[in-house]
């Protein structure tokens, strides 16, 4: 099937993108939902490969496996876990059982437990020794950092509780800007860790105690934890009351819609976290009911897949055009990368396709003014996945507002259709060039076109919107590691380096010189840091 996939992606690479325009393409190829339309006609997708990889997603057991995963089975296989981070905000369904326990029981009982506490926080009921929460911390890296963090910056026209500060990097820079000017009397620390192990979240976490402990005589009063290990947090001296809970079968990156998410809700409130939740709900159901052609999460994936695996394209960019999703692209990195930028499958056989691509991006317009000179004219293709709200929250500036969205518009015409040496010579010959130097500076004009975008255009970014928009990509990583045969919910490839950055923080203690068994390079930079700090 992946044969026949390539064929078509050759045929479609000589026919171009342009050419299949007419006869209704634009609706044709586009999915809807909830006012929300993802576009995907200016790819070089046409009907038999839309068909194709339709067929390759049955074939390959997407349908049976998205309803295990919805009824708690446990799909992770690598650790033996169920995948229900959907059960978090199933507001509206029934019981969801994992080892023949209904788990909706203790997702509403933790839900209910952010709610008064969240509440609390922005009412002034919960205080500092200073008075009234003036300022949150969230410490926490990887998926206990980047969707807080995206997802408060996003929801900004919202957020009316304390300011939130989020820090995530060992290096003592991040902690140290992060807390400048802040007031310990008044400012609490969320401990957000799954495992409650994470080396940079425990030792940013010390150094905010040892902050808050130079004026605030109980330091753990002022502490909350978001953790799986629920042990490990009390026995770090935050009381139970304070610490939220989650199972298991809620992997890092997918654990925004519960107590990972309470910088989020403390910052927007309890009934607009709620909306989030919603949003993510709904597009559960769509995923789980709308057929192939008409599902968003299914089209993005087998976009995603036709570009990577049949046109063979490495990468592909996320380019929000909604200055407020700027983060977006980096929690999509983690989301798609650490999920299936896999090498094996399932049972630990070699892939025969490659896993997922690389993925980055930053919003528009800026990154017109930074690297779309490679996107529009490089040697590589680069599918662009644009993101568009049509309204601002800024009706003051709707005139910038429009210039956004004709910029974003401008792109994808601009990626399909380019722009052919005979234009480019007229324009070039119309502004009084001639001969050789005409020649020679119309080729540096050309647009070589065909390259393929796709457009979510969405009406605002509501508190919903977003819910939609991060479950639709958590979906569409399902799909695609689904197809490909690979495990999407474990990361094993960041254990090494975690292992290896253990034994040489050792190796770098100051009067310390264990460099046997390092390689050469490494025991050059072993040495340069020691002579820095002699
Ligand atoms: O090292 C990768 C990782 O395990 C991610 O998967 C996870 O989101 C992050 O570290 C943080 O882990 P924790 O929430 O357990 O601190």
């Amino acid at each position: 099937m992946w044969r026949d996939l390539k064929a078509m992606a050759d045929k479609a690479r000589r026919r171009g993108i342009a050419p299949l325009f007419g006869g209704g393409r634009a609706a044709a190829f586009s999915a809807r939902f909830d006012g929300m339309l993802f576009d995907y006609s200016k790819t070089s997708m046409d009907a038999e490969a839309r068909a194709a990889l339709i067929a390759l997603a049955e074939a390959r057991g997407v349908p049976a496996r998205r309803e295990a995963m919805f009824s708690g089975t446990p799909i992770n296989e690598t650790e033996g876990r169920a995948v229900l981070h959907t059960a978090l905000r199933n507001l509206s369904g029934g019981a969801v059982t994992v080892d023949g326990q209904d788990v909706m029981p203790g997702v509403r009982d933790t839900l209910a437990r952010m709610r008064a506490f969240a509440g609390a926080v922005r009412s002034g009921a919960f205080k500092g020794v200073g008075g009234a929460i003036t300022d949150v911390v969230n410490i926490g890296i990887g998926g206990s950092h980047l969707g807080p963090e995206m997802a408060v910056r996003a929801l900004a026209p919202y957020h009316d509780g304390p300011r939130c500060h989020f820090v995530s990097n060992v290096d003592g820079a991040d902690i140290t800007g992060a807390l400048a000017g802040l007031d310990p009397a008044r400012t609490l620390i969320l401990v957000a860790s799954k495992t409650f192990t994470t080396t940079e979240t425990m030792t940013n976490a010390a150094a905010a105690r040892a902050w808050m402990a130079e004026k605030v005589a109980d330091p753990g009063a002022q502490f909350a934890a978001l953790s799986s290990a629920m042990g490990e947090a009390a026995d770090w001296g935050i009381p139970a009351e304070r610490v939220f809970g989650f199972e298991d079968w809620v992997g890092g990156r997918y654990s925004i819609w519960g107590p990972i998410g309470l910088s989020l809700m403390i910052a927007i409130g309890g009934e607009d976290f709620t909306d989030f939740l919603r949003g993510g709900e709904a597009m559960d159901r769509h995923f789980r009911d709308a057929p192939p052609e008409d599902n968003m999460p299914m089209m993005l994936a087998l976009t995603g897949l036709w570009h990577h695996q049949a046109c063979g394209y490495p990468t592909r960019a996320v380019l929000p055009y909604d200055q407020r999703l700027a983060r977006l692209p980096a929690y999509l990195q983690q989301l798609e990368m650490e999920s299936n930028g896999k090498g094996v499958d399932m049972d630990g056989r070699a892939l025969g396709h490659g896993g997922g691509p690389v993925v980055w991006g930053e919003p528009g317009t800026n990154g017109q003014h930074a690297f779309y000179q490679l996107i529009h004219q490089g040697t590589q293709t680069v599918p662009c996945e644009f993101l568009l709200a049509a309204r601002g929250h800024e009706p003051e500036l709707a005139h910038q507002h429009r210039l956004l969205v004709a910029n974003c518009l401008a792109q994808s015409e601009a990626l399909m259709l380019g722009r052919d040496l005979e234009t480019a010579r007229a324009r070039m010959k119309a502004q009084g060039f001639t001969g050789a130097e005409l020649e020679r500076q119309a080729r540096h004009r050309v647009f070589s076109g065909a390259r393929p975008s796709t457009t979510l255009i969405y009406d605002l970014l509501t508190p919903r919107r977003l819910g939609q928009i991060i479950a639709l990509y958590e979906h569409r990583v399902f799909v695609e590691g689904v197809i490909l045969g690979l495990n999407s919910f474990d990361q094993w490839g960041v254990e090494l380096g975690k292992e290896l950055a253990r034994e040489l923080s050792a190796a770098l203690e100051p009067g310390s010189a264990p460099e046997g068994g390092k390689d050469g390079s490494t025991r050059q930079l072993i040495r340069y840091v020691h002579t820095q700090h002699e």
